[in-house]
């Protein structure tokens, strides 16, 4: 990689996702490559006029904070200077975009750099994109040999056809290979370990990680916060275009995609996940269990001024059943679920293994401490829930993992903790020698162009592809009501036999089941 002088514009400088993470990530980017040889400017950018934003993102930058193991003086040393490369600009206008890229020209002839590259950062609503890129395309792009990479986040689109229409208008501004879609679920370190775990697994899994072996896949991100503040944004989306058809589509396709020769190959990881997207089997109405918390209505009514009387018909707890259509899965069910005002903050990947023939026959007569017939599962824990922590779990009795030293160190037991019905000590645990958050950890890859950490086109419509039909499905109906609330909103429990999915919501006297899918 050329070394070389990096402008980085964060449009939506004083944003909330920029307060909470893109600011804090920047600076990781600047600790962990300044000193490579490569130097930086970060321009912050928003709508806002020049005293005030300056004002707003000074207060962004207020709390940066640095790697725990850093002495406070160098901390304070590297905040300043990161500092000084950090400006604020309004960027409104198509002259605003000129007098932007004027300036990056400027600055590196002055000071002699090369330039590397241009990344512009969009930490802004998608009705802003068009204008933006089309400023971008025509004012701010580096001369040859630097490269431009623009970062996208979410939502892309409502259902296929805006997905493709918003897809249409990006590309005629921007190549594929300059667009990052991010889903910062793919930045969380559980789940950016899935593929490197197949893969130094490789011998232990090859036999274990099919239809023959694996009884079910499970995919849940269960959240206790409700949607109370953001009910206009979430009247329009709902739990499956929230968190269903990215973050859990996503991780459902690292799990089933073929392994490529070389992970580390970007391009052969995105070929096959695309295949994995593709083989996704059409889902129907059936498979597919939706509810509400009780007070949703209620906040959608306060917060939209809407009438009384017209209840919201929008999802906030899912579970669906999908199947992948190839040999490898015929028949093994992934479940996915996704929730707001459940009991608990919790998200992981569970690959639960069957029992060997002679331990479902004989499993009642066994006391299961000796037994053979314990569940053989493997675990990838994004985070949160009892253990508080991410984490990759291999059961003691499936095989002994490797996990890089450097990056991943054994968990230490806790005795009295429960997973998945069973005692940590049960588990090979492995948890990130230095926790990072995701945002930091896609930011490092769009520098270091690891595409395979992000979005392109091809997936993100084989994706709404997938959800569109089950969307417009569920469009007018009614979802069951559940019990939100700090301590009520309890997922008590799933069933699922043979096709057969049912969840259960609430106390166990109220229990609120799905509709019979
Ligand atoms: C976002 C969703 O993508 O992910 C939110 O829009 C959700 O509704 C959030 O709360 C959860 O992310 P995390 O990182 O807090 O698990």
């Amino acid at each position: 990689e050329l070394q070389g002088h990096v402008s980085v514009i964060l449009l939506g400088a004083t944003g909330d996702l920029a307060k909470k993470y893109l600011w804090q990530g920047l600076f990781q980017l600047f600790l962990d490559e300044a000193g490579k040889g490569h130097s930086f400017s970060f321009h912050g950018a928003a709508l806002t006029a020049p005293k005030q934003g300056q004002e707003l993102m000074a207060k962004a930058l207020e709390s940066l904070s640095c790697p725990r193991d850093m002495a406070p003086s160098r901390c304070a040393e590297l905040q300043a200077q990161f500092l000084r490369l950090s400006r604020y600009r309004q960027l409104k206008t198509a002259e605003d975009y000129q007098a932007l890229g004027r300036d990056i020209e400027a600055q590196v002839q002055q000071e002699g750099l090369r330039e590397a590259g241009r990344m512009f950062y969009f930490s802004v609503p998608p009705f802003a994109y068009a204008d933006i890129a089309r400023n971008i395309n025509s004012s701010c792009r580096p001369g040859p040999g630097a490269w431009l990479r623009v970062v996208l986040e979410k939502p892309f689109g409502h259902d296929h056809l805006s997905a493709q229409q918003l897809a249409t208008e990006l590309g005629s501004f921007f190549q594929e290979e300059e667009m990052y879609r991010v889903d910062h679920y793919l930045g969380k370190q559980a789940v950016a370990q899935i593929l490197p775990f197949r893969d130094q697994n490789r011998r232990a899994l090859d036999s274990l990680w099919n239809r023959h072996h694996v009884e079910r896949v499970e995919i849940i991100m269960k959240e206790t916060v409700d949607a109370e503040g953001r009910t206009s944004f979430y009247e329009e989306y709902g739990v499956i275009r929230d968190t269903l058809q990215n973050h859990l589509t996503e991780i459902l396709t690292l799990v089933a995609m073929e392994l490529p020769a070389n992970v580390s190959c970007s391009e052969a990881v995105l070929r096959h996940k695309l295949q994995a997207f593709r083989a996704l089997r059409r889902l129907q109405r059936g498979s597919a269990v939706v509810g509400q918390y009780q007070t949703y209505s209620e906040q959608v009514r306060r917060e939209l001024r809407k009438p009384a009387g017209s209840p919201s018909l929008t999802p906030t707890f899912a579970g669906v059943l999908v199947h992948v259509d190839n040999l490898r899965w015929e028949g093994v069910p992934f479940i996915l679920m996704s929730g707001k005002a459940l009991d608990e903050r919790v998200g992981y990947v569970r690959v639960l293994f069957k029992n060997q023939a002679f331990c479902a026959q004989s499993e009642k007569h066994w006391a299961p401490a000796q037994s053979r017939c314990l569940p053989r599962q493997i675990i990838f824990y994004i985070g949160h829930g009892e253990l508080g922590h991410p984490a990759v779990l291999v059961s003691r009795n499936l095989f002994r993992p490797f996990l890089p030293a450097q990056s991943w160190r054994e968990v230490e037991d806790r005795p009295g903790l429960q997973l998945f019905g069973r005692p940590l000590s049960d588990f090979y645990a492995f948890s990130p020698v230095k926790e990072r958050d995701a945002y930091s950890i896609l930011l490092s890859h769009i520098f270091h162009a690891r595409k395979e950490s992000f979005v392109p086109t091809e997936h993100l419509l084989a994706s709404w592809v997938f959800w569109t039909p089950l969307l417009e499905s569920l469009a007018r109906e009614v979802p069951r009501l559940y019990p939100g609330g700090a301590d009520s909103g309890r997922l008590l429990d799933f069933e699922f036999s043979g096709s057969h999915l049912s969840f259960s919501l609430g106390q166990p006297e109220q229990l609120v089941p799905g509709p019979g899918s």
